[in-house]
């Protein structure tokens, strides 16, 4: 088995640093650079036509990658976009808008919620069905009428992290199908492509900052506490960093859009409560500097993962992480790298088992 890890510890830290290869595989474009519709399964290009609203469902890290992917699909292709854990769609009357598009993200195809929530959907209810999964003929990939397959190869580590940034490049290119059709221009699909091809590079240079991650760690690892803020897009992966860091560090960690700080949490602050600011180089970056400003009035210890031209100094009780300057489509991606490592990092100081956290499974085939 340790054969496989190759020159790594773990299966986690493998899988973290096979992501540049995994992006680019996943990023599957015709002869003119362009995303094809039918790369998501015979018949998409009709389905796509008449696409008028998305619905998303999913669990765990998926859920989070289709949190990300609302604000690409209400921004760039104008589609309203709800998104919702499986395991509460399927038990609630909804209301559905007509012609919507239900999307299942799903790393292994069988996660038992998920798998139930398309079965259940009521004839009618949707236009069509569309699963974007990591494990081809799996259950969710059989029963859906459109299929997208992200290319990450086989994930061991239980807490995902591959499969989440390939399903964050497979929602992108359905934003790109989508939006052509709802007055996304051909240049700024252009831009969008452009800035994809590039991503495996920005997660390189993500990695290369592994020694500097492993330094800020070490401040995690006597806490009990974390909190994790981020705003818009950045808010999903505040909200995964601190699923990460749960999931195998056993630090209890909450993520808030930064702007709800002052609306309870900030009650919580103090040196025994660490805080990580996702704080891209974004028209949002002022604001957050003046929430990050409360936090550090308060005694809090502050972690910022920042462009590294947005600006963003280390002082006292301010750490800074300065990341790779990338087109702000793809931040949430590269960012999710960044704390994929702080976490992989806390966790092994620890001592936890990493690949195999206690309590969880890679697949929930239970409800
Ligand atoms: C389990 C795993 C998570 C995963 C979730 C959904 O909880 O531990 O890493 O995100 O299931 O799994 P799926 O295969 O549907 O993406």
């Amino acid at each position: 088995e340790s054969a496989d890890k190759g020159a790594f510890d773990h299966y986690m830290l493998k899988e973290i640093y096979e992501q540049p290869r995994a992006l680019a595989a996943t990023l599957a474009l015709d002869a003119r650079h362009r995303v094809a519709d039918e790369l998501f399964g015979e018949g998409a290009a009709a389905v796509f036509d008449k696409v008028q609203a998305v619905q998303i469902v999913a669990c765990g890290t998926s859920f989070h990658a289709g949190m990300v992917a609302r604000y690409w699909l209400e921004e760039l292709a104008g589609l309203p976009c709800q998104v919702e854990v499986a395991s509460e769609f399927r038990y609630r009357k909804r209301v559905q808008h007509d012609n919507t598009l239900l999307v299942t993200i799903s790393q292994s195809g069988e996660t038992a919620d998920t798998l139930a929530a398309l079965r259940d959907a009521a004839p009618g209810d949707f236009l069509a069905s569309l699963v974007i999964a990591n494990v081809d003929n799996s259950s969710l990939v059989r029963e859906s009428d459109l299929v997208f397959l992200t290319r990450a190869g086989v994930e061991i580590g239980v807490a995902s992290t591959k499969a989440f940034t390939t399903q964050l490049v497979a929602l992108l290119m359905l934003t790109i199908a989508l939006g052509r059709r709802r007055g996304l221009s051909e240049d700024r699909a252009t831009d969008l492509v452009n800035a994809l091809q590039r991503l495996p590079e920005y997660v390189q240079e993500t990695l290369e900052l592994d020694r500097d991650i492993e330094d800020l760690s070490e401040a995690f690892i006597a806490k009990h506490h974390a909190l994790f803020l981020g705003r818009g897009i950045q808010y999903p992966i505040a909200m995964e960093g601190a699923l990460k860091l749960k999931e195998i560090s056993y630090i209890h960690a909450e993520a808030y859009p930064a702007g709800e700080l002052k609306h309870g949490p900030l009650a919580l602050v103090d040196n025994n409560m660490p805080v990580v600011a996702v704080a891209p180089g974004d028209d949002l970056l002022e604001k957050l500097k003046s929430n990050l400003e409360e936090v550090r009035s308060r005694g809090g210890e502050l972690f910022v993962f920042a462009d590294r031209q947005a600006g963003f100094a280390s002082e006292p009780r301010v750490r800074v992480l300065n990341m790779p300057h990338c087109p702000e489509v793809v931040k949430p991606i590269v960012y999710t790298v960044a704390l994929q490592l702080l976490s992989y990092h806390v966790a092994v100081q620890k001592g936890t088992d990493v690949d195999k956290p206690r309590n969880l499974a890679k697949s929930v085939t239970v409800e």
